[in-house]
């Protein structure tokens, strides 16, 4: 789909953002799928659950060995992430996190990771309180700043990871200039950039100088809320040895039904994050016009830090909407506990629209001071938009805005 057609659709939703990547939605269907490779010519890969495969003679296989080692649902599925990607390898685990244990799992004690300063609550707790601990130095930084992350690069450096937008607060780090900084201050530190928000329809990092993109393929890549998995793409081959070894050797592999359900969540991604992006940003808009609410954080939204940064490196904008509530933590629950649609719940990038409250839920293990220095306070609401009417999201924000902000009488 050319972008001109996109505008005629959406009005001018996507303009001065990227030209979408081509052939994404025939890529997205076809990749890794041919019928060939069944002997049944199934068009539909199978869900191929045998643990094992039988050999012709000791050693002489037919690619597949021991299904922790290798599976033919998930080659399907890494295939098409891969292209979709536009790399030449993708390893699927069995969660986002086991994407980020499985990569981190390439250094050795004593090398050191930069991680941006506001990343998932989980990768935040593994780096600090796992990877530190087992002899890993471990430094946060503002990656929106190059010059931040400049100084923070050391000799021992290894690893560099940058989550954009980050989660929550929705900052846009400049992969492109980060990835520049990095392999000009040693060209052998490993990039990495977690695409989850994004979802490859929106963001090619490797494109843009990232050596590995990842992601929760729980959220937006699968898209149905029904499947928790990890994904990592690359081009460079002894990456891809490596993380091929691990993703063995460590044995976080995901169940091939799980690879099944994701490789067809992935035939309807573009359709869904075209759809999130027009409601999110009716959503956004809607919020930010509204007096009973403090500023909203939308990458879509002029008023946007990052808004240009966006436009520039990404295709679309996701369903993620951070805001900031009038009031107190009183007011947030009230909003929270008086959505009708939206589901109280974490998670994100499913079909249906789910709300949260960083501080209590997602980030409640990110130490409260850091969270204090994040903004991530008791008055900040995540919102996933999902991918129902626009009429209906809007009208159960207004809704539950009115019962957090009862009007006076
Ligand atoms: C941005 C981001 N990265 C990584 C993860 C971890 O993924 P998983 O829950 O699939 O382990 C999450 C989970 O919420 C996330 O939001």
């Amino acid at each position: 789909m050319d972008q001109n057609h996109k505008q005629d659709e959406h009005g001018d939703l996507f303009a001065g953002f990227s030209t979408a990547y081509k052939s994404f939605a025939t890529e997205a269907i076809h990749v890794g799928q041919e019928p060939e490779q069944w002997k049944s010519m199934a068009v539909v890969p199978p869900i191929s659950l045998s643990t094992t495969f039988k050999q012709r003679g000791p050693g002489n296989h037919a690619g597949f060995e021991y299904s922790r080692s290798g599976n033919p649902t998930r080659n399907c599925l890494e295939k098409a992430v891969a292209a979709l990607d536009g790399g030449k390898y993708c390893i699927a685990v069995a969660s986002g996190l086991a994407a980020t244990v499985t990569i981190t799992h390439m250094l050795k004690v004593g090398d050191g990771i930069v991680c941006m300063d506001d990343v998932y609550g989980g990768t935040n707790r593994y780096f600090q309180r796992i990877a530190a601990e087992l002899g890993l130095e471990v430094c946060f930084v503002d990656c929106t700043k190059p010059a931040q992350l400049k100084a923070a690069l050391k000799a021992n450096t290894k690893l560099l990871w940058i989550e954009t937008p980050t989660n929550p607060t929705m900052k846009v780090v400049d992969i492109e200039a980060c990835s520049e900084v990095a392999h000009e201050y040693n060209k052998d530190i490993v990039v990495v950039v977690d695409n989850t928000f994004m979802s490859a329809y929106f963001q090619r990092p490797l494109a843009l100088g990232a050596d590995i993109c990842m992601y929760s393929a729980t959220k937006y890549m699968n898209g149905h809320s029904d499947v928790v998995m990890g994904l990592a793409s690359m081009n460079r081959d002894d990456l891809y040895e490596r993380l091929k070894f691990l993703q063995n050797a460590l044995g976080c592999v995901p169940s091939p039904f799980d690879c099944f359900l994701c490789n067809r969540g992935l035939k309807t991604l573009h359709l869904r994050m075209e759809r999130h992006f027009k409601n999110a940003m009716a959503a956004a808009k809607f919020l930010e016009a509204d007096s009973r609410v403090e500023r909203v954080i939308f990458p879509g939204l002029p008023s946007h830090p990052q808004h240009d940064v966006m436009k520039r490196q990404c295709t679309g904008c996701p369903g993620m909407i951070t805001f900031y509530i009038k009031g107190q933590l009183e007011h947030a629950s009230a909003f929270l506990s008086n959505l009708k649609l939206f589901a109280i719940a974490e998670s994100l990038g499913g079909y249906e629209s789910l709300a949260e409250h960083p501080a209590l839920m997602t980030h409640a293990s990110v130490p409260e001071k850091e969270r204090v220095v994040l903004g991530i306070s008791d008055t900040l609401i995540r919102l996933s938009v999902g991918l129902e009417d626009e009429v209906d999201i809007i009208e159960d924000l207004e809704q539950a805005l009115s019962a957090a902000h009862p009007k006076k009488k």
